[in-house]
């Protein structure tokens, strides 16, 4: 092909605070609502568990519409995999040295809200918080690990969510606000790149997965996201007037689809649907306002957004250093009548493509999309760009001698490498690949450790039992061997 990676490019692996941490009322720590979310499987969603004005526990589906005055609430004898996840809040040093052993020049990880501000709402930091993370970015220093710190994975505190009203309060952008200069001051020397929040553009996600219960949620969810791009917006500016050095990014999911057929109407629907869930979000955060398209969206959806004085001018110049975005696979869009939607990707249900295949959790398995989405991106900003999560979710098996042989996971991985090969030697300004969960980690999806995505195995079970040991799979030799050629050897 000719072209390489280039010299420094940021080899690693991805992580998120309520999926491996643990710990989750230790040290002052405060609960997130996923605190109190069971574990689901492959078939069986994630159920919150919920207290309602008359005492009576309930179990509440995703996105399904929260009774009038419930809390969410831990209850006894029910497993909530969050609570210890895989430990890595006591096992952090050990995890560190085996991402150091792979040759990690990255890792991306997330910093929990609420171990900093237990209720978000608090005038001075938790001390004990801001110190845990200050070891662990310690720890990588000492590693030659450079940290991506994800501001904002998918753990809003508790209080704010049920107190507050969540991201459609406008409140919340200031609590935020102070979260973020209170980190932004105290890791300077420490990190230098961030992300303010992970998949921004899941707050729409409902639109695909729960279109009856969409209608009514979707007002508040494009507040809430509009409330969120004004937060980022800021963070991006304090973070710059903090540490000059700062870069930020922003974080999207990748909403990568095919028009099913070359019918005029679906390439249409394919081009709408890219803009709805995709672009919406990084013409905001790349281009500081929000795209000619939006209006049509929002008289679709019969969207009132509420601006603060200021959020235009914010918006415009808090606009992120580089693009990030989550890939794991596409689907495809049709309008004509009959067709099912069987194609599942991340965050997105679609109709199954005849010419890929796909996992065991029925997510497809699409390298060249991933060549051909950098090069959308690419062409349209034009700022650096960095995959922080890709990878394969699946079963693995530990053999008797304790052993992992994951050659699926290899081959996944490889071809995607290949791919990002492909589309720096297309032009692409490529900085950094880090795999998700390169530590087994709790699935977000499903709540399981059944879907594993790591490199390094963890014994851990969806039953709760396990010793949390940690076992190099095969998939961690031969990354090893990738970082050490610089995506030579594959
Ligand atoms: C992304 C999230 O959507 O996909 C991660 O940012 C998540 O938090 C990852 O874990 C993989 O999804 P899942 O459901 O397989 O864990």
């Amino acid at each position: 092909m000719g072209t390489s990676f280039p010299k420094g490019f940021f080899w690693g692996g991805a992580t998120a605070a309520n999926q491996c941490e643990g710990g989750w009322n230790e040290d002052g720590r405060g609960p997130i609502p996923l605190d109190m979310t069971l574990s689901g499987n492959k078939v069986t969603p994630r159920f919150t568990t919920m207290q309602l004005s008359d005492g009576r526990v309930v179990k509440v589906a995703p996105f399904a519409p929260e009774p009038e005055g419930a809390k969410r609430v831990v209850v006894d004898g029910e497993y909530y995999p969050s609570h210890d996840a895989v430990d890595a809040y006591h096992r952090y040093k050990e995890d560190i040295a085996l991402f150091a052993e792979m040759g990690f020049k990255m890792l991306r990880m997330s910093i929990s809200w609420s171990r900093i501000f237990p209720r978000g709402i608090e005038s001075a930091p938790n001390q004990a918080g801001l110190a845990f993370y200050r070891s662990v970015f310690q720890e990588l220093q000492a590693h030659c690990i450079e940290p991506l710190v994800t501001i904002c994975h998918y753990d809003t505190p508790l209080y704010i969510e049920e107190e507050l009203g969540g991201w459609s309060n406008r409140e919340v952008i200031g609590l935020f606000d102070r979260f973020v200069q209170t980190i932004f001051t105290e890791y300077r020397g420490l990190v230098k790149y961030w992300l303010t929040f992970n998949e921004i553009n899941s707050q729409l996600v409902a639109k695909t997965f729960a279109p009856e219960h969409a209608a009514g949620m979707m007002q508040k969810s494009y507040q809430a996201l509009h409330n969120q791009f004004v937060a980022s917006a800021r963070a991006v500016r304090a973070a710059h007037r903090i540490d000059p050095d700062y870069q930020v990014g922003c974080m999207i999911c990748s909403f990568c689809d095919y028009p099913l057929t070359c019918d005029p109407h679906d390439v249409l629907a394919c081009q709408q649907k890219a803009q709805n869930m995709f672009w919406y979000c990084g013409d905001v955060m790349v281009r500081g306002a929000y795209p000619p398209y939006a209006q049509r969206i929002w008289n679709d959806d019969r969207i009132e957004l509420a601006w603060g004085d200021g959020d235009v001018e914010d918006l415009k110049l808090g606009t992120v250093d580089f693009f990030s975005f989550s890939y794991y696979s596409t689907s495809c869009v049709t309008t004509h009548e009959g067709v099912e939607k069987d194609g599942a990707a991340n965050m997105s249900l679609g109709v199954k493509n005849p010419y890929l295949e796909y996992s065991e959790y029925g997510w497809s398995m699409d390298p060249i999309g991933l060549r051909y989405l950098l090069n959308e991106i690419y062409g349209r900003y034009q700022i650096p760009i960095m995959v922080v999560e890709n990878g394969l979710g699946t079963t693995d098996i530990v053999e008797p001698d304790g052993s992992i042989h994951d050659p699926y996971r290899i081959e996944y991985l490889r071809a995607h490498i290949e791919a990002l090969k492909a589309a720096i030697a297309d032009g692409v300004d490529l900085r950094a690949y880090t795999p998700w969960g390169c530590i087994d980690l709790v699935s977000a999806s499903t709540g399981e450790m059944h879907k594993r995505y790591g490199f390094i195995y963890v014994d851990r079970h969806d039953d709760g039992t396990g010793t949390f040991d940690r076992i190099r799979k095969d998939s961690f030799y031969w990354y090893k061997k990738v970082i050490a050629s610089n995506g030579e050897d594959l």
